[in-house]
């Protein structure tokens, strides 16, 4: 009886977890282009999905590219994982210039906390 308590009280915290999240994209010259992806994916995943034409991820999300750079918004930032070492690194390469908030969208997987996600387009990834 304990354990049948146990699975529903998980399977409703389950049912109230959204299976998707909002991403908002900006483009440097403002125009925003609000998605909806699936949790789990990566921003670099749901942009390329949506055709986004200024996240290019030419090495598919395997961080040998740099071009899938974005700008998080600064209130976003501080949700996120620190980079890893190799994504610091491959974030030298990037095209436009790396700024404080630059990250690689392929390693930005997304969970219920990043619902409503904000970053910006750079000029170029090339
Ligand atoms: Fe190539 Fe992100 S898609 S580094």
């Amino acid at each position: 009886m304990a354990s049948a308590r146990v699975l529903q009280s998980f399977l409703s915290a389950v049912a109230d977890e959204p299976a998707t999240v909002a991403v908002h994209l900006v483009e440097p010259g403002g125009t925003r282009h609000a998605l909806v992806a699936p949790i789990g994916t990566s921003v670099m995943r749901a942009a390329v999905a949506a055709g986004i034409d200024g996240i290019k991820a030419d090495c598919g999300g395997v961080m040998t590219c740099a071009t899938c750079h974005v700008y998080v918004d600064a209130d976003w930032l501080a949700r996120l994982p620190p980079p890893s070492d190799d994504e610091d690194a491959m974030l030298e390469m990037t095209a436009a210039p790396r700024l404080a908030t630059s990250r690689l969208s392929c390693q930005l997987q997304l969970t219920p906390a990043l619902d409503g996600l904000v970053a910006t387009l750079p000029e170029t990834q090339y």
